[in-house]
């Protein structure tokens, strides 16, 4: 199998997968990634405002910021939203100001709508991480953050081989084993105005990274503009 097929990570396929990670993702994967998320969490509060969480999941992060923050969550799976509209449901959370069903590919906001666009293990799972990134920064207003957590593939070595091994069955549980960093920074060259603002090596085993990028001038893109899918409740 070639590397380029490695990369390939159909839509339906990760769909289909965060369909069956619902019931369980939280017992399995909170605890796990608490540190990455709690990070990400304190740098989109450095900023505050109008947040999109994106692949916001069974909306486990919502919980933790602060209420004086106004929260989007999208996601591509709806039996994750529905956990996630649970969450918004039980604790209350009034800054929330919808969860919607939405490809992070094609976000169905107009440009420069949030403050801060958040993204937590899920660049990796998106079958076009570049055209996703490009999204990122089109809703992103002038000045504001894209933050992301996300596994960062091995250069070289044991770990490279393993991660390129693995990454069929990976595909299958709905995510990229091999993802070099190289391409955040191939990405933000060829982006006018966005810049690398910072990587932080994140647990588990320092595999994963706090990314920061700052858009620092004019907006970047076509104006886009649709109605979003209000999940079901
Ligand atoms: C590993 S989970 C991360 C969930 C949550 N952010 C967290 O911190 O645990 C990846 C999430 O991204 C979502 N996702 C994958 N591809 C997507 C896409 N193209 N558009 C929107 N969400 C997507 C999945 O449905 C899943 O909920």
């Amino acid at each position: 199998m070639t590397l380029m097929a490695h990369a390939e990570l159909p839509k339906d396929m990760v769909t289909k997968a965060y369909g069956r990670w619902a019931p369980v993702y939280d017992v399995v994967f909170g605890a796990v990634f608490d540190r990455g998320r709690q990070a990400a969490i304190e740098a989109a509060e450095r900023i505050g405002g109008r947040i999109l969480e994106v692949g916001v999941g069974t909306g486990i992060s919502l919980p933790d910021y602060k209420r004086t923050n106004r929260l989007c969550g999208v996601d591509i799976s709806e039996p994750m939203l529905r956990k996630a509209q649970e969450r918004v449901t039980e604790f209350g959370l009034s800054n929330v100001e919808g969860l919607w069903v939405m490809d992070a590919e094609h976000l169905c906001f107009p440009d420069a709508s949030f403050d801060v666009v958040v993204a937590q293990y899920v660049v990796t799972t998106v079958p076009n991480p570049e055209a996703t990134l490009d999204e990122f920064a089109r809703v992103l207003k002038p000045g504001g953050e894209i933050i992301l957590v996300s596994r960062v593939g091995a250069d070289a070595g044991l770990r490279r081989v393993l991660e390129h091994g693995f990454a069929p069955a990976a595909r299958k549980l709905g995510w990229r084993t091999e993802f070099s960093f190289g391409r955040y920074l191939r990405w933000a060259g060829r982006t006018d105005g966005m810049v690398l603002t910072e990587r932080r090596a994140m647990p588990p085993f320092g595999h994963f990274s706090l990314i920061r990028f700052t858009k620092a001038a004019e907006g970047v893109a076509s104006n886009v503009e649709c109605t979003p899918i209000q999940a079901a409740g």
